[in-house]
């Protein structure tokens, strides 16, 4: 019996031996592997190393896997993740080329399953002229000053709203309450529609169709990619419908970024084209910007001399406009309130709400003497540049003030990407979590329960973020 046991351990490893070998050869012989970035493709042909980065990633450490090897291969190393040879990127500088290159050398290469839900035609997957149009129409639209006074007051009124609704006697779960704020900004920011039967619809069918967004790839009745891709499809009905009856008034006026879209003359901006975007532009507005909440009321929680300072520029500012009988604007939130920014900065610096972004070579790439051979994947991997040592004190400790009266340098800060693809939407996450912020600390005190944050595959709290709260007294 042990003989046989012993053979058959001996058989198996000399089949991975083989298998190893074949691999390696295979995928390196198409290339001058002296330039291609040390690293490992991992003992297992097409896995890879992609269980190690997703154990890691769910630990309390998921920088550990790329922090592992940059410090045996270097800051740029191959690997082999989600079923493709890749190059990882924890070099700033390596970083910042990838995002400023076009369509012509990097193209955005997601997981199987999230490009199918995106479809070929979302701003997040298309390139070219037809994105850089896109690209330019939301960006202008969140920049335009009638869409910030519009904005500020929907976001205040919602956030009172819900705000009045909070009770003593029981916990509020701030990443449920962030959620539901932030998803009913972007959607009246987005198509105009405001809350009722229709937007609870919109809400139901977002859930089952972002459910989708990290399965397996697999698409047929029974699997929820296949659930996920008919919400979708409900979502764009409901969209569409919108469309047909703007397309009716023709009023020619932008209210929304469908306006913004509808009205542009570019052919390939279809009613469908425009419909499925507007659905894959909602989960910032459901994951991202509610993460930036929650996480920052986190920090705050378990720093109380910045919880201190922030609710001391609140209050003063609260004072101020009360005693000028003036209503906040979008400049109160952003400018007025420097302290708060930088609570903010420091929240997606630690946060890593994106945690890196995936692009493929469309050709031989070769940055800074590492060569990107055509077809592989890079993932320039934003964690570990924020929490380096080298470029932040203590990086693993919440410090709002070592934002203050300091230049950020974009080069080694990347929360919202950077070159042709950077977030559009990021000047209205700041001023959402500003203002979630403002009545947050001058309405109420608190005492946060126990929690932790899960970083895979979405950053969340492992509980929601639980708070008791007080109100306070004058307000
Ligand atoms: C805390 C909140 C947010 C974070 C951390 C964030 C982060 C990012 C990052 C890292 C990218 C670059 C992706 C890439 O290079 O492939 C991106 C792109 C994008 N973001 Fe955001 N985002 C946030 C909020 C928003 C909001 C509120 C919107 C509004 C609709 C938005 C819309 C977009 C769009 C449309 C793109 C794609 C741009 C393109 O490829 O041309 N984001 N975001």
């Amino acid at each position: 019996m042990e003989v046989l046991l012993i053979l058959a351990v001996t058989a198996a490893i000399f089949c991975l031996c083989k298998i190893r070998n074949w691999w390696n050869f295979n995928v390196n012989s198409t290339t001058k592997s002296s330039q291609i970035p040390l690293g490992s493709f991992g003992i297992f042909p097409f896995v890879g190393e992609t269980i190690h980065f997703i154990s890691s990633a769910y630990s309390d450490r998921p920088e550990s896997f790329v922090d592992k090897r940059r410090h045996t291969y270097g800051k740029v190393f191959k690997s082999h993740l989600f079923g493709s040879p890749t190059i990882v990127s924890s070099d700033a500088e390596v970083s910042k080329i990838i995002l400023q290159s076009d369509a012509r050398t990097f193209i955005p290469s997601y997981p199987k399953s999230l490009m199918e839900l995106m479809g070929k035609s979302s701003i997040l997957v298309i390139n070219g002229s037809l994105q850089r149009r896109i690209h330019g129409l939301i960006g202008s639209f969140f920049k335009s000053a009638t869409l910030k006074s519009q904005i500020t007051a929907e976001m205040e009124s919602y956030v009172m709203e819900s705000m009045g609704r909070w009770r003593e006697d029981s916990p509020i779960y701030i990443q449920d309450e962030a959620k539901n704020i932030a998803f009913q900004v972007l959607v009246k920011a987005l198509i105009s529609l405001d809350p009722g039967i229709e937007m609870e619809l919109l809400k139901k069918y977002f859930q089952e169709f972002i459910a989708g967004l990290m399965s397996i790839p697999l698409n047929f009745p029974g699997t929820q990619l296949y659930r996920s891709l008919q919400a979708k499809r409900k979502m764009v009905r409901i969209i569409d419908g919108i469309i047909q009856e703007k397309r009716g008034c023709n009023e020619g006026i932008t209210k929304d970024v469908v306006d913004a879209l509808l009205n542009d003359k570019n052919e390939q901006l279809t009613d469908e084209l425009i419909a499925e975007n507007m659905v894959d532009l909602m989960i910032p507005g459901e994951d991202s910007v509610p993460l930036l909440m929650t996480l920052a009321i986190k920090y705050l929680s378990d720093c109380p001399a910045a919880l201190t300072q922030l609710t001391e520029e609140n209050m003063k500012l609260k004072k101020l406009k009360e005693k000028l009988k003036e209503p906040f604007s979008w400049n109160d939130y952003v400018s007025s309130l420097p302290f708060t920014q930088t609570v903010i900065t420091e929240t997606l610096r630690m946060g890593n709400i994106i945690t890196g972004v995936m692009r493929k070579a469309m050709k031989d790439v070769e940055i800074k003497g590492h060569l990107i051979p055509k077809g592989w994947c890079v993932f320039a991997y934003f964690r570990s540049v924020h929490l380096d040592d080298k470029l932040y004190n203590f990086p693993y400790q919440f410090n709002p003030w070592r934002w203050q009266d300091k230049e950020i340098n974009y080069g080694n800060f990347t929360p919202f990407g950077g070159g042709q693809r950077l977030c559009p939407g990021l000047d209205l996450a700041r001023l959402e979590t500003s203002i979630f912020l403002h009545h947050f600390v001058t309405k109420f005190r608190w005492e946060a329960e126990d929690d932790s944050i899960v970083n895979f595959p979405t950053v969340r709290m492992k509980r929601r973020m639980p708070v008791w709260i007080k109100r306070r007294r004058y307000s």
